[in-house]
């Protein structure tokens, strides 16, 4: 198991260009099983969540193989439509090749999915979307199976809550349906527009993307869609922002699209970052002290729960106390404990932390609970007087492609060891 090592206080400095999302790339691959003809995707980084999706894939029976920086998605021949826990428990994000087997076999079993732990996350409204499109769904210990020997059939669902992967997944599992659907109370994050927008290139009838309602109109066929490149990663994005003010940095990060990241922007004002936007790019300054602020976490267009984290980490430096309500998964707080580590003063009660800003933290040993809070205790650990040594650094390569090297290109002094303090590859530029 490798390790990161930060040594904290260096300024980063330049620019960072973000890659697709990982959240946009993961649904868009299990499209492809949709469609009758290949499909090929751009630029899908290769980070661990998307080679375990790959593999999900090539356990189907789907054909897949790169050529540069596009991944083509070949779905050939009949195919395997059950999915096992050996692979479904390293990523909740299996769970979304259900919809589209569903639909394309009229049958999809899987063992019960993992991912992080961060909360329960049920699949009950996945389930419940099936159902009401007609599938039988049967819950066994460790496995779920829906079946539609005769088809999907169009019908109007409420979510009672504005799940993304729900939305997702019923709207995957609509387009092949007879007749009509409407999802009500449907998530609006970027990421399911971007589902939408691969699904109508694939000649699926999907309005409404990025508002409450989702309307869907079954067709009889999909056909692949040729070179479609997935937004870029608003969540990396608002990390590199994060790290730029958790250092005192002036940096810009490129390739992203500023709509995306509205929420993320005001909260970094109100800390007193100085911002600008420009086309596809942020730059952002650190202000000379940052300024304590609230963060509750919401559904999009709220503030994303896979930044609270990461933002977190500013908090524990504000000048004052600030508040982080968590209101999207229970179980979210697993990074408190090691930023106690480094010094920070934190209190929680509930789905409240209350921080008690310090000058600085300091370097210690810490573990990656989770992906996001892995991300925050490498930000923690740029900001951190001495050296911050993180393990759990798989949570990490789920979702961030280089980030360590990135990192390094930007001035950091950061880098992965093995666990005896062996460097894997060159050292900090310093
Ligand atoms: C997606 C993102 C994840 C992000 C989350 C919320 C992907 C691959 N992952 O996860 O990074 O943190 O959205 O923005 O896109 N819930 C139920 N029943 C269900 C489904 C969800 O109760 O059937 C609950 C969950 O337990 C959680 C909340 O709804 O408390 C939000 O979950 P959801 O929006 O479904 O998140 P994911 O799609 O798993």
């Amino acid at each position: 198991m490798q390790q990161i090592v930060v040594v904290g206080g260096q300024r980063l400095q330049g620019k960072v260009a973000v890659h697709a999302a990982k959240n946009a790339a993961l649904p868009i691959m299990a499209a492809s099983l949709l469609a009758s003809s290949p499909s090929s995707l751009r630029e899908i980084p290769p980070i661990e969540d998307v080679e375990t999706m790959k593999e999900l894939l090539v356990s189907l029976g789907v054909d897949l193989f790169e050529e540069g920086d596009t991944l083509h998605i070949r779905v050939q021949g009949p195919l395997n439509t059950q999915a096992g826990y050996d692979l479904t428990r390293k990523m909740r994000a299996s769970i979304l090749i259900m919809g589209p087997l569903l639909a394309r076999t009229g049958r999809v079993e899987v063992g019960m999915p993992g991912g992080c732990a961060i909360g329960a996350r049920p699949i009950d409204l996945h389930l419940k979307g099936f159902a009401a499109l007609g599938a039988e769904v049967e819950e066994r210990p460790g496995w779920v199976e829906a079946r539609a020997p005769r088809g999907l059939k169009g019908n109007h669902i409420y979510l009672d809550y504005p799940s993304v992967g729900a939305t997702e997944n019923i709207m995957m599992a609509a387009v092949l349906a007879k007749g009509t659907t409407t999802i009500e109370n449907a998530a609006e994050e970027p990421e399911v527009v971007d589902l939408a927008n691969f699904l109508n290139s694939m000649g699926a009838r999907v309005q409404g993307a990025g508002t409450r309602v989702i309307r869907i109109e079954g067709v009889g066929e999909l056909q692949g869609a040729s070179s479609y490149t997935p937004i870029p990663d608003r969540l990396e994005a608002g990390t590199f922002l994060v790290a730029a003010v958790a250092t005192g940095s002036l940096l810009t990060v490129t390739n992203v699209i500023p709509d995306h990241l509205a929420a993320i922007l005001a909260k970094l004002r109100e800390v007193g970052a100085a911002i600008e936007v420009e086309d596809d790019q942020v730059t952002i300054e650190a202000p000379a002290r940052i300024q304590a602020t609230n963060i509750k976490t919401l559904p999009y267009p709220g503030f994303p729960t896979d930044m609270q984290a990461p933002f977190m980490v500013l908090l524990t430096m504000a000048d004052g106390e600030s508040t982080v309500t968590e209101t999207v998964f229970e179980n979210r707080f697993r990074h408190v404990e090691e930023l106690r580590r480094m010094g920070a003063q934190i209190k929680v009660e509930g789905s409240t932390a209350t921080i008690q800003g310090v000058p600085r933290l300091k370097g210690a040993p810490v573990v990656a609970t989770d992906l996001r809070a892995g991300a925050a205790l490498v930000l923690a650990g740029l900001a951190a007087e001495g050296q911050t040594v993180i393990s759990g650094v798989h949570h990490i390569d789920r979702g961030y492609h280089r980030l360590v090297e990135r990192l390094q290109q930007l001035g950091a002094r950061i880098q992965r060891v093995q666990p005896l303090g062996v460097p894997t590859g060159d050292l900090t530029p310093q």
